[in-house]
């Protein structure tokens, strides 16, 4: 073992100090536990009995010189990351932003239908003729095309070839059931457009949620049921429904949805719906054989009537004042 001496600790001290070793460090490997100080401490009883007393207060003072040290650059070591790390001041973190109530809400109809068995489909936001009119029984020059304003979308390196911006989400049902085979139960929520003018409940473009349930034993009944148990989850479980007879050249019988909330005097208008109609299973190439319902609705309108909002332009306006309530 070494000779116990008081300036070997001190000259290795000092080395540590010159080559910058941290305060951590030097802690470490002079005043812990196991550190050099407390080593000599133990071991002073191998001195001379007349010389421990000096010793032991010089062995205190170097003690207290390595701590003073310590502690003058520990503090200087710890602050250094927090002087490079930018931190937010958490009252701008608490105004993270959040989902649009529009998003929210179609997450919670497809929650919904996916607890039904339903699945979510995609099509198309630019649309051909056939897609968006034809396949769904609406020919050309048939009044019902009146029911649709549409923006028509030229192709300048094909000028024959005419799109449009899709006026509802039906012609996904005839993409959905082209690609796959039936039994079909799907949704598809999604964008839609109207050449119209703005007002309070119009808007160029707007949302829809479209459905399709088609096997070899969907019923009306089961229609019911299903769009029931859809409304009593958005809206309270007493809310009431029904079905009013409507005309779309898609469905056959065709069906407005109507609702009444618990309390409410009125009943409001929230889909269209119907069977779907033999042509249009027909030009989607489905066996006729098979049958069942289809409905749209408005999802601007759903959010409106569930939070009592009383214009349409809210929803694009950016105002934190409306975007913070919900
Ligand atoms: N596509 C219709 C519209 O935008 C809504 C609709 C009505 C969709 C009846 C359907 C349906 O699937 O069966 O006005």
């Amino acid at each position: 073992m070494d000779n116990l001496n008081i300036q070997t600790i001190r000259d290795e001290f000092q080395d540590m100090r010159d080559r910058s070793v941290s305060a951590k460090q030097i802690w470490q490997t002079f005043l812990s536990r196991n550190g050099r100080i407390s080593e000599a401490f133990n071991r002073i009883g191998e001195l001379e009995s007349h010389t421990r007393k000096e010793f032991g207060q010089e062995l205190n003072a170097l003690k207290q010189e390595i701590q003073e040290y310590v502690d003058a650059n520990q503090e200087t070591e710890e602050q250094t990351p927090i002087d490079l790390l930018p931190v937010a001041p958490i009252e701008v973190a608490e105004e993270r932003g959040h989902l649009s109530l529009i998003s929210q809400t179609l997450y919670e109809i497809q929650d919904v239908f996916e607890r039904l068995g339903f699945s979510v489909a995609q099509g198309p936001q630019m649309e051909t003729e056939w897609f968006n009119f034809d396949a769904l029984n609406i020919p050309v020059d048939h009044p019902a095309r009146d029911m649709w304003d549409t923006i028509w979308v030229e192709d300048k390196t094909e000028p024959e070839h005419q799109y449009l911006m899709r006026t509802h989400t039906s012609p996904v049902q005839i993409h959905h059931m082209h690609n796959t085979k039936p039994p079909y139960r799907v949704i598809a929520p999604g964008v839609v457009y109207r050449y119209e003018a703005t007002d309070a409940t119009h808007e160029t473009v707007f949302h829809q949620v479209e459905g399709l349930m088609v096997d070899d034993v969907t019923t009306i009944a089961t229609f019911k049921g299903v769009m029931q148990m859809f409304f009593r989850h958005l809206f309270p479980v007493d809310t009431e429904m029904r079905l009013r007879p409507s005309y779309f050249p898609f469905t056959e019988p065709s069906f407005e949805i109507d609702i009444r909330p618990p309390g409410s005097e009125e009943w409001l208008e929230i889909a269209g719906a119907g069977m779907v109609h033999k042509n249009v299973l027909e030009n989607a190439g489905v066996d006729t054989a098979y049958q069942g319902f289809a409905f749209g609705m408005g999802v601007e309108r759903i959010i409106m009537l569930k939070h009592g909002i009383d214009d349409l332009r809210h929803f694009h306006a950016a105002d934190l004042r409306f975007i913070q309530q919900f």
